[in-house]
């Protein structure tokens, strides 16, 4: 499988705006302040660029990963039309927990279907949260089908889940823009737009979010690059094949990370606009979280997976050219978790 996609004309692609009330509600959050935007100068000189900064996640509203930004968000909008509903979701991990954290915060109960690859450890985190755990046989994907066959199953259970399919767009969609707080963080920190971007990219949503931020009119045009698994690159296989493409998976270090399906409403985003996508191998990833650590920031795989994504963009010649970067360029990496284990 190739591990390289780059289409420089989508950094030409204009996605109509869409603002939200989000940022408010999040800052009307106990303990919400903005994650820091932490210069790296040794990446910088590594990767022969003007500067890199890691936006860094690992505390986010009491929490190590951004997902709650999402999972607040969509949990706060399906109460307010469904209220007292059970919450019901499938996680790799991140999003169980923080749709757990906000259950509790609303006052109401979670479901929370994981997939039996998940280590005993982070199935406890879930269920320290107050939610009730439920294993579903196989992996993600299938984790996701237990979960909306339980919600549907009766009335008074509502799904909050972070990846889309043809019916189900609207809590994915909420979920989308409660990341596009994290994206306005950058911007202020910023002062403007970096030329890169690197997301992680489990079933794409996220990037959904930054491809939307970065595509809106008017916007700065950075390149925007997807970071991926080797073993779970559908994101990097669907725009190769120019199709939405299923990939079968394996375990990886990148928990997070480790989904075969793109989300249904991700795709045409990301198609349209998103110009560039890697995969990493797990070694890559764990050497990217050693770096980091020295540097004084806490980040696990999949966070730190853009590190290894940066430098497999960056080191070669052609890539370069392909993703528009000299060397003043202003580089940006999305550390999405804080160290996991
Ligand atoms: C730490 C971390 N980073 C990145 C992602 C990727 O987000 P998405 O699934 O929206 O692509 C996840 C998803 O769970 C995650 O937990």
């Amino acid at each position: 499988m190739t591990s390289w996609y780059n289409r420089p004309a989508a950094r030409d692609w204009t996605c109509p705006s869409s603002r939200s009330e989000v940022r408010a509600f999040h800052q009307s959050l106990p303990g919400y302040s903005p994650t820091p935007l932490i210069p790296v100068p040794e990446l910088a000189a590594e990767l022969g660029v003007g500067r890199v900064l890691v936006k860094d996640e690992s505390s986010r509203l009491g929490l190590p990963a951004f997902k709650v930004l999402g999972a607040s968000w969509a949990c706060r909008q399906v109460l307010h039309r469904h209220p007292g509903a059970m919450l019901v979701t499938a996680t790799d991990g991140n999003h169980g927990r923080a749709v757990a954290r906000m259950a509790a915060h609303f006052g109401v109960t979670a479901t929370v279907f994981v997939p039996e690859v998940m280590l005993p450890d982070t199935a406890a985190r879930i269920a320290d949260e107050g939610a009730k755990v439920v294993w579903a046989d196989g992996g993600y994907d299938d984790a996701v089908r237990c979960a909306a066959a339980f919600a549907a199953d009766q009335p008074g259970r509502a799904l909050v889940q972070d990846t889309a399919w043809d019916g189900y767009e609207q809590v994915p969609a909420w979920i989308v823009q409660g990341y596009q707080t994290l994206l306005d963080e950058v911007e202020d920190q910023l002062g403007g737009a970096p030329d890169l971007v690197a997301v992680p990219v489990g079933v794409g949503s996220l990037a959904e979010a930054v491809v939307r931020h970065y595509r809106r009119p008017a916007a700065a045009r950075p390149s925007v690059l997807s970071v991926e698994p080797d073993t779970a690159a559908c994101v990097l296989a669907s725009l190769t094949a120019a199709r939405p493409t299923t990939v079968a998976t394996a375990a990886t270090v990148m928990a997070g990370l480790n989904c075969g399906t793109m989300s249904r409403s991700a795709w045409p985003v990301l198609r349209a606009g998103c110009d560039a996508a890697v995969a990493v191998t797990d070694q890559d990833a764990l050497r990217a979280v050693a770096d980091l650590r020295r540097f004084g920031i806490s980040s696990g795989p999949s966070g730190a997976a853009t590190v290894a994504g940066a430098r497999a963009a960056l080191a070669e010649p052609e890539r370069r050219a392909g993703l528009g970067l000299d060397e003043d360029a202003v580089v940006v990496l999305l550390s999405t978790e804080g160290h996991t284990r």
